[in-house]
């Protein structure tokens, strides 16, 4: 599976470690760093959208966007059609985020969790697949909002 990865600049220091921790724990997976490559300050939402753009061209791959919150990433990521961003900052919902919503791009706060919890919260979202049965139904829901919107 390929997993594209973007931040800004709160959120590099993490991006570029979590990078190496899917290199060393996923090695049948790839992954691709859009950006950025240093920690001056950028916008988010340019970012946002270079990982979605990537998801929705690839299928099966899955997005990570990281920022100080996470909030601001999610808000972009979601108003791209087609993508389904989870502000995880727990296991809990990282692994829900797959099982019923069918995530496609996780999303974390560097402000707000360390890289310890970080690691668990990415390996749960990778390993965890979507369900579907009832929750397939209620994704076509979401679709038909998209289409009205
Ligand atoms: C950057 O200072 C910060 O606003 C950003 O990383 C993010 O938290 C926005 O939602």
């Amino acid at each position: 599976m390929n997993i594209y990865i973007a931040s800004d600049h709160a959120g590099y220091e993490l991006k570029f470690n979590l990078v190496s921790f899917i290199l060393k724990n996923f090695s049948d997976h790839d992954v691709f760093d859009c950006g950025p490559y240093s920690d001056e300050s950028v916008d988010y939402p340019e970012y946002a959208e270079k990982v979605c753009d990537n998801v929705l061209k690839d299928k099966n791959s899955l997005g990570i966007l990281i920022c100080g919150t996470g909030i601001g990433m999610s808000i972009s990521a979601n108003k791209i059609k087609g993508i389904r961003a989870a502000l995880c900052n727990d296991i809990f919902t990282s692994k829900l985020s797959r099982q019923h919503n069918d995530s496609n791009v996780l999303v974390l706060g560097s402000r707000v969790i360390g890289f310890g919890v970080a690691t668990e919260i990415v390996k749960n979202f990778i390993n965890c697949d979507f369900e579907g049965g009832r929750h397939a139904s209620r994704l076509e829901l979401i679709k038909r909002i998209e289409q009205k919107n």
